[in-house]
């Protein structure tokens, strides 16, 4: 079975070159190897839980989206969404939610530190603390588990909430799974080689210092001016310099191939002037970024294009989504109700039995497996396309089953002449109830 990698991003702000080194790049590289099935999503529902300020949500999905497609994202072999699109997240949030422990989100660090903030600033503990907020690492195990991801590259601050979703999942599968585990239990990856860049006062870039350098937003003019005003030593040109450690050189050494770091390097210590040094640095990244700038540039221009991919993929997304959630539904005793289970005389039930609606799967000449439903009666309820599998077939066959009409939202099937939707979910109720 392929590995599923699956990650999200939160949609607040814009990103930075360490963004873009640290994730953006590297989850690109990663979908690409063979044997890999990714998931990457826009995770908007844990960015309502930073921020309250709507446009500045709405700006950042379509920057971030933009982002991602602009580096080189393809979204034939990755399925990309947004988190907002996909109703049975919220839905498994909720079944999540009713087998946490409280004592586990107590210890969450999110958590943690706003209540350590408040205390120290002498406000009630949880002053600023939202339900949103405490309950943001069951969101986080919904959006991993749905999808049975088996790695998630993350952050080192996001390993707690890996190993939360892993003890959910764990509860989740020893209570509703009856021997079969619901619910692949995800491991947190950490790229240990991706350099953390600096910013441009030394400390880690991040937003929240306010010290990055824009990947993409304000040109190449913002790109220069950001670079021109990282902190350097106070050596002058012609003086040898120590490329170890320059905050200037791990920046450009994230861009640079082995032959142009050692270039870089060596002229450092032969005297190369920091404003010279600064100018290649420039254009080193100016070279990487300037055409995912220009295919930035178009996107932005033209949302509605963005909003068909995203769609797309959460179509993509649900085709897994929706029969898994049927299942947990199933497990969890959410369950259609069928017939009364009254017992039956043998005579009823042989009676019975050669009055239900059957479906039946077969093949054709075309070599394509097709399945149908008919009615007790042996009209035609519902008529499917041609399967190049069996198993295809029987996973529709399953999915009404379990589903029953709701499947015909996407069901590659035809109605029989003069039937309906009700007929088909009376006909399915009545199947099911026979069977069980
Ligand atoms: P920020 O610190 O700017 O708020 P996020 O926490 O939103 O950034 O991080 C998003 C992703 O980018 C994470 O995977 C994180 O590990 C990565 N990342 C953030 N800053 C850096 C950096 N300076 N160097 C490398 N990777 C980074
Ligand atoms: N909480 C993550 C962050 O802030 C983003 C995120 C949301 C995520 N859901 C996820 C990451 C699921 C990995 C898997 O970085």
């Amino acid at each position: 079975m392929s590995q599923r990698v699956l990650t999200g991003i939160t949609t607040t702000g814009t990103p930075h070159l360490g963004n873009y080194v640290g994730a953006i790049r590297p989850a690109i590289a990663a979908s690409r190897e063979p044997g890999v099935e990714s998931f990457f999503f826009l995770a908007d529902y844990h960015a309502l839980i930073k921020c309250d300020d709507p446009d500045r949500i709405e700006r950042s999905r379509l920057e971030i989206a933009a982002t991602w497609l602009a580096a080189g994202l393809d979204t034939s072999r990755v399925t990309f969404y947004r988190q907002s699109d996909i109703p049975e997240i919220t839905e498994l949030n909720w079944l999540l939610t009713c087998v946490t422990a409280k004592g586990q989100m107590n210890r969450a660090h999110a958590y943690k530190a706003t209540v350590d903030a408040a205390v120290a600033a002498g406000e009630e503990p949880d002053a600023n603390v939202t339900m949103g907020l405490y309950c943001y690492p069951i969101l986080m195990a919904a959006d991993i588990l749905l999808f049975n991801a088996h790695r998630v590259p993350v952050g080192r601050d996001q390993v707690q909430h890996i190993e939360m979703a892993r003890d959910v999942a764990q509860r989740f599968n020893h209570l509703f799974g009856r021997g079969k585990d619901l619910f692949v239990l995800p491991q947190a990856e950490i790229e240990e080689s991706v350099a953390t860049l600096p910013g441009l006062d030394g400390r880690k870039m991040s937003k929240s210092y306010d010290n990055t350098v824009p990947l993409f937003e304000g040109g190449a003019k913002a790109l220069k001016d950001a670079i021109a005003r990282i902190v350097t030593d106070s050596k002058l040109p012609g003086e040898p310099k120590d490329p170890e450690g320059a905050h200037l050189v791990t920046i450009h050494d994230a861009f640079a191939d082995a032959a142009t770091r050692a270039a870089f390097h060596a002229d450092l210590r032969s005297g190369l002037g920091w404003g010279d040094a600064k100018q290649r640095v420039v254009q080193l990244i100016e070279a990487h970024v300037g055409p995912m700038r220009d295919r930035y540039a178009d996107l932005v221009a033209h949302p509605e294009r963005i909003e068909d991919i995203l769609q797309e993929g959460a179509r993509k997304a649900r085709t897994t989504a929706t029969p898994l959630l049927a299942e947990l539904r199933q497990a969890v005793g959410l369950r259609r109700m069928v017939a009364a289970s009254q017992p039956r005389t043998a005579k009823e039930a042989g009676a019975e039995k050669s009055a239900v609606p059957v479906f039946k799967q077969y093949r054709e000449a075309d070599n394509l497996f097709y399945f149908k439903l008919t009615a007790a009666d042996g009209s035609l309820l519902l008529q499917s396309q041609g399967f190049a599998e069996g198993r295809e077939a029987g996973g529709w066959v399953k999915r009404f089953k379990t589903e029953g009409a709701a499947a015909l939202a996407d069901a590659p099937v035809t109605l029989g002449e003069g039937t309906d939707r009700v007929a088909v979910d009376a006909a399915l109720t009545a199947l099911v109830a026979a069977q069980a």
